[in-house]
C-alpha cells in the first residue's frame, strides 16, 4: 500500500503492552478534542488546579510545588537535575538498569560531579553499597534513583535509601515514571525531595506531560541557589508563578494535553488509588503465572518485581525481534524489547494504567504461544492461560 501525506492518517489499532506508551482511554482521547482554551483563560486555570490538586492525591503530597511539566519523563529528570545542582556539586546516581544511566548522564551535564553506582541489571539498589559509598564522600548534594527500572521490570524500595541519604543531608531525586499510578508513591511519608513522572505509562494519558513535585528541603535549596537555573523552559520557581495564583505567562501550556491528564487523573480518581494499585499487582501475578507455565524465565527476583511491566528471558535460539514481529503483524499487539545491555535477550510486558486489564494478560500469553509454537519453540498450548487462571482466582482468595 502506498501512503502519501495527503491521504488522511488512520493509525491501526495496536494493543499497546510495552514499557509505555500506554493504551489510552476513549474518555482521555475525547477530552483531548476539546475546544482549546488559551493558556492564560481563567477557565484553563480551573482546568490546571484540578490537575495540580489530583496530582497532589497520587503523589501523596501536600508539597505546592506539583505541576505537569510540558515534557516527557526524560524533560523531567533535565528539570529535577537542572533545578537542584549547581556546578561543582557532587551526585551519587544510582544505576541498575538503563534509566538510572540516563539520570547520571543528565546530573553530569547540569555540571555535577558524579558518581555513578553501579547494581547488577535484574537486582535492586543494595542501602548497604550506596551507605559505604556516600561516606566516600564529604558533601553529597543529590542522591538519584530509579523506583521502578522500566528496563529491567525492578522495583527498589525506597525508604531505607532516602533516609540514609537524608543523614548524609543530600536530597533524593526519585523516579517514579512507571510506578506513579500502579505501585505505591508515598511523596510525604517517604520524605521524597523530587519526585517525578510522565503521563503515557500508568497514569493513563498519551505521552506529552510530566508531574513532578519537589518537597520542603529540595525547595530550600532550590531558593538557596548560587547560580541561575540553566534551562529556561525547565526553571521551576519560574513554572510556579504560572501554575499557582500569580499565572505569569511562562510558556504555552500543551492545551489538549492538560485535558487529558485531568481526565485519566478523574478516572484514577474515580476508580481509586488503592484499587488501581491492586488491580495492576492483580494482572500482573496472573501474567507471570501464564509466562512461567509457558517455560519462560523471568529476569526480576520475585521480591522486586515491578506490577506494570515484566521482564521475560527470550529463550535460547529465538530471535527476539521476529517474534515481536510476528505479534504486531498477527495480533496488533506491541510487545517492548531489551534496552542496553538487555537488547535482544528480553521481551518487555507492560500492563499499565488502562492496559493492566485481565483480557489483555490472555490476549498476549495466547499470541505469545502461537508465536513461539511456530517457531518450532516447545509450547504446552493453552497451559500459559490455564495457570493464568489459577493465578486470579488465587489473588481474588
Ligand atoms: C524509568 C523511566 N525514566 C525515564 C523515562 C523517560 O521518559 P520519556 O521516554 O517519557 O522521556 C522512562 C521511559 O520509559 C522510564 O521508563
Amino acid at each position: 500500500m502506498t501512503h502519501s501525506y495527503l491521504d488522511e492518517f488512520q493509525p491501526p489499532q495496536r494493543l499497546l503492552l510495552g514499557p509505555g506508551p500506554s493504551t489510552v482511554h476513549p474518555r482521555v482521547l475525547r477530552a483531548m478534542t476539546l475546544p482549546v482554551l488559551g493558556h492564560l483563560d481563567p477557565r484553563f486555570f480551573e482546568v490546571m488546579d484540578d490537575v495540580c490538586e489530583m496530582l497532589r492525591e497520587v503523589f501523596h503530597t501536600t508539597n505546592f510545588m506539583t505541576l505537569p511539566l510540558s515534557s516527557t519523563g526524560t524533560g523531567a529528570m533535565e528539570a529535577a537535575c537542572a533545578n537542584v545542582l549547581e556546578p561543582g556539586d557532587t551526585a551519587i546516581v544510582c544505576r541498575n538498569g538503563y534509566f538510572g544511566g540516563r539520570l547520571a548522564d543528565i546530573a553530569q551535564r547540569y555540571g555535577a560531579a558524579t558518581t555513578v553506582l553501579d547494581f547488577p541489571w535484574g537486582k535492586p539498589v543494595d542501602p548497604q553499597v550506596l551507605s559505604d559509598e556516600i561516606k566516600k564522600h564529604p558533601r553529597v548534594k543529590m542522591v538519584g534513583v530509579v523506583h521502578a527500572e522500566t528496563s529491567t521490570g525492578v522495583l527498589t524500595p525506597l525508604k531505607e535509601i532516602i533516609d540514609l541519604a537524608h543523614r548524609h543531608d543530600a536530597l533524593v531525586i526519585v523516579d517514579a515514571v512507571t510506578s506513579l499510578g500502579s505501585h505505591e508513591v508515598q511523596a510525604d511519608a517517604w520524605d521524597i525531595d523530587v519526585c517525578y513522572s510522565a503521563s503515557q505509562k500508568c497514569l493513563g494519558s498519551p505521552p506529552g506531560l510530566a508531574p513532578i513535585s519537589m518537597g520542603p528541603r529540595a525547595m530550600d535549596v532550590l531558593h538557596a541557589r548560587k547560580t541561575r537555573v540553566r534551562s529556561f523552559y525547565f526553571d521551576l520557581k519560574d513554572l510556579e508563578s504560572y501554575w499557582s495564583q500569580t499565572r505569569a505567562y511562562h510558556h504555552t501550556t500543551p492545551i489538549s494535553m492538560t485535558y487529558a491528564l485531568r481526565e485519566s487523573l478523574r478516572m484514577m480518581m474515580e476508580e481509586g488509588i488503592q484499587n488501581r494499585i491492586k488491580r495492576h499487582a492483580r494482572v500482573a501475578s496472573a501474567l507471570r503465572a501464564g509466562l512461567e507455565a509457558m517455560g519462560l524465565g523471568l529476569l526480576a527476583d520475585p521480591e522486586f518485581r515491578l506490577n506494570p511491566l515484566t521482564t521475560v528471558l527470550v529463550p535460547e535460539g529465538i530471535d527476539d525481534a521476529v517474534v515481536r514481529r510476528q505479534l504486531s503483524d498477527n495480533h496488533n499487539l506491541e510487545l517492548g524489547g531489551g534496552l542496553g545491555d538487555l537488547r535482544g535477550k528480553v521481551w518487555r510486558i507492560g500492563l499499565m494504567g488502562e492496559g493492566a486489564r485481565e483480557a489483555n494478560v490472555f490476549t498476549v500469553l495466547s499470541a505469545l504461544e502461537q508465536a513461539l509454537s511456530r517457531m518450532d519453540c516447545e509450547v504446552a498450548i493453552g497451559a500459559s492461560l490455564a495457570a493464568a487462571q489459577r493465578a486470579l482466582v488465587e489473588f481474588d482468595g
